[in-house]
Parts: structure tokens; C-alpha cells; sequence
């Protein structure tokens, strides 16, 4: 059931449902579902799934359901009283969304809230897709370049490899930077947390060491820095970004919005046919003039802040979120069962709504704030 715009992934694979029947879980998926990502209904069935013809159909008598997008409040509204729910479910959810999952009794999961910790890596969906967002960001700038990435040396001369700077260097960045490195562009990165200085180098990539003092951020994550450190930042980082072909940026700060790295000024300054992907678009993005959803020329530049970057790989995409939504319910369900078991951290953490009540503090806070709800 995935109305959202350009919205390709599915939460089920072929190689997911085995495992979701192995835990005693009947799959039902809707006509189609899996068109988009390359999933027929007759692979689906074959996997063991049951292919519903209609949404209706597929959701009756549902005790789990599982999607990609929030659900829309009309979708909300049309989830069984009572039934879990997994999906991707922002603490910011639009205040009527909520509302209906909790006038619903849904016991929402959501992806953005499974806490990052060895034990739930199998089930941590913003990884995984950032993997693939980070290599399509390469992929979607190296198209758009009037140059090649790697080094050639042929009998019509030689070709400098291009240069790429990769800016915010978590799950995407690395991954941008891997991509970037096996095309054969000389590739550089930056980060605030000092422990992506080794992640980064074990890449073939070079570090940029910034003679800046950050502010270390909890759990692995970065922390919002003061608009002087920002500012210090962009100096320091402008002649860099003047001198690249291709900048992937993804700088982002949980529950934030993305800092500004890179100016309408320093984009003046780039070089002409110079790409910019800005992968943090969502939250607003890391340059000034991305413009989210859309790509645009300014100057000689090119700028991209298309929404979503996952859902254009959406085969792999499908495959890897469904595999996390079988570890979620390999979690949550025994013996064809849900359990819930509050005192795990896991479930515990990734638990937005139940029975009624919103059990996340931002959700909360959110949901008892801002304009009154329709
Ligand atoms: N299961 C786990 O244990 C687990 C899973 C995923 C991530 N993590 C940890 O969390 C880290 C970040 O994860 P993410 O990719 O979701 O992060 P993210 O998407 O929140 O941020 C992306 C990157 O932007 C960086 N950033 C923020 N402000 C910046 C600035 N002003 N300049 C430059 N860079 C800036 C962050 O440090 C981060 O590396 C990972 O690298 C890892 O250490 C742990």
C-alpha cells in the first residue's frame, strides 16, 4: 500500500517471506505491490506469499502490517483496530497520522526510532538505505558530469582522475566515498566526529583535518554545532569545494535541520560543469541553494536535491529493508505471536504507539503541539 510519490521500494522480498513464514507470520501482499521493484506476484506467491487482489482484501484480519512510508491518515484509517504496524514513521508524522494510529490502537515500530546498536544492526532500516543513497548519489553526479571519474592514459593523452569531496562522512558518505573510489576518482571527505578519520582513510579516501574544535555528539551520532563553528567550517572547506568536480553532501544532524556547508557564494566560486548532490535535501540541505526534490543550474553548476534516493535502486533497496523487517519481526513475534516486551531496549526504543497512548517523548511533544488537528 505505498501512495506516496516515487515510492518504488516494498517492505517483502522473495527471500523475506521464507523467513517471515518461518516465524509463524502468513504474508499477504497486494496485487502489484512488487511491480516497481522487479517482485512479480507469481515470484511473490512462489516464495509463499498470498497475493491479495485488493488493498482491502489484503489488510482484513491483518495482525501486522508492514510498509515503507508513513501511512496517510486515510490509510491509518483503514488499518485493522489493534494491529502492529513497521514502517518508516518519523517523530515529526503529520499530527492527524498520529492521532488516527493511536484512535486506532496501532502498535506502531518505527524504522527512524530501532536504536543503532550492535545487536538491532540486522534491523537497522536508516543504514541500509543509506548505503544505497550514498552509492546512487555517485552514480546520479557522475552522470551528470562533463568528465570522466578515473585516470586515463591513453594514446589521445592522459586524463586527470576527478575529484570528489564528500561531506558528512556517516553510512552514506562512506558509501559515496567507496563508490566514488572503485570509479576511480581522487576522493576526499569531511566530517565532525573524529572516529570517521579512520573509516574514511580505510576507503583509499583522504581526510580533511579541520583545525576546529567539535562538539562530540551520544551514540555514535553528531551534535548540532554553534553557528561559529559552522561559519570556521565553510572557510576552511571553501577552497576544497572550489576545487572539486563532484561534492556529495550529507551532513545531518538527528532530529535537526541540516547544516549549511556549502554557500551561494562558494557555488558561485565553483568550477564550472561542477556537481553538487546534496543528499541531506529532506532536512533541508547542506547547500544553500538546493532546492529539495529538484535539481537545478546555477551558474555552471549543477545542483541535486532529489528526495528519496533509495527508492531509484528500488530492487536492492527492497531487498535489504525487507530483510530488516524480517529481523524487526524475528524480534517482536514467537510462535506466530507478538510479544511485547517492554523492558528490551530494542522494543522498547522502536515502539512509537501502543494501545492507545504515544510512548515517544518527541512524538509526544509533537503531537500536543502546533496547529489543532483535523
Ligand atoms: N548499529 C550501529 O551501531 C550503527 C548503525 C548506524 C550508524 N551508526 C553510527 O552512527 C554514525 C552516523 O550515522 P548516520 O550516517 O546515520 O548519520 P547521519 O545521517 O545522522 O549524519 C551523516 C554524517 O554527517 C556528519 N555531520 C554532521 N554535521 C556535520 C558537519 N557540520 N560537517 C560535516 N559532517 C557533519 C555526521 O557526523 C555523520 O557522520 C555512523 O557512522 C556510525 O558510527 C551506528
Amino acid at each position: 500500500m505505498e501512495g506516496a510519490d516515487g515510492e518504488q521500494r516494498i517492505p517483502v522480498s522473495p527471500d523475506s517471506i521464507p523467513r517471515l513464514k518461518a516465524l509463524g507470520i502468513d504474508v499477504w501482499v497486494q496485487s502489484g505491490a512488487g511491480q516497481a521493484a522487479g517482485f512479480s506476484d507469481e515470484q511473490l506467491r512462489a516464495a509463499g506469499a498470498e497475493v491479495a487482489a485488493d488493498l482491502p482484501t489484503c489488510l482484513k484480519g491483518a495482525e501486522m502490517v508492514c510498509k515503507v512510508q508513513p501511512p496517510t491518515v486515510d490509510e491509518a484509517a483503514a488499518l485493522p483496530e489493534g494491529c502492529a504496524l513497521i514502517s518508516y514513521l518519523p517523530t515529526s508524522t503529520d499530527r492527524a497520522v498520529v492521532q488516527k494510529l493511536v484512535q486506532r490502537r496501532v502498535t506502531a515500530f518505527s524504522f527512524e526510532l530501532v536504536p543503532r546498536i550492535s545487536r538491532a544492526q540486522a534491523m537497522d532500516a536508516l543504514s541500509s538505505q543509506a548505503s544505497i543513497g550514498g552509492y546512487k548519489a555517485i552514480l546520479v553526479g557522475a552522470s551528470r558530469l562533463p568528465k570522466i571519474l578515473p585516470l586515463q592514459m591513453t594514446a589521445a593523452g592522459t586524463i586527470p582522475p576527478a575529484r570528489v569531496l564528500v561531506m558528512g562522512a556517516g553510512v552514506a558518505g562512506l558509501q559515496a566515498i567507496a563508490t566514488a573510489r572503485r570509479l576511480g576518482a581522487v576522493v576526499e571527505a569531511t566530517d565532525v566526529r573524529a572516529a570517521a578519520r579512520e573509516e574514511v582513510r580505510s576507503l583509499g579516501a583522504t581526510f580533511i583535518e579541520l583545525e576546529l574544535e567539535a562538539q562530540e555528539g551520544e551514540g555514535g551520532y553528531a551534535r548540532e554545532q554553534s553557528e561559529e563553528f559552522l561559519t570556521r567550517q565553510r572557510e576552511l572547506i571553501a577552497q576544497r569545494v572550489e576545487q572539486s568536480d563532484l561534492v556529495v553532501t550529507t551532513a545531518a544532524v538527528p532530529g535537526r535541520k541540516a547544516p549549511i556547508l556549502i554557500t551561494k557564494e562558494l557555488v558561485e566560486r565553483m568550477r564550472p560543469g561542477a556537481v553538487i548532490v546534496d543528499l541531506a535535501a529532506d532536512t533541508g540541505g547542506n547547500c544553500e541553494l538546493t532546492r529539495p526534490g529538484e535539481e537545478a543550474q546555477v551558474g555552471g553548476v549543477t545542483i541535486i536535491g532529489w528526495r528519496n534516493l533509495p527508492a531509484t535502486v528500488p530492487t536492492t533497496a527492497s531487498q535489504m529493508l525487507a530483510r530488516n523487517v524480517a529481523a524487526i519481526a524475528g524480534h517482536l513475534v514467537k510462535e506466530g505471536e507478538l510479544v511485547l516486551d517492554f523492558e528490551d531496549e530494542i522494543t522498547n526504543g522502536s515502539c512509537a504507539i501502543h494501545a492507545g497512548e504515544i510512548r515517544n517523548r518527541q512524538m509526544l511533544e509533537a503531537a500536543e503541539s502546533g496547529p489543532a488537528s483535523k
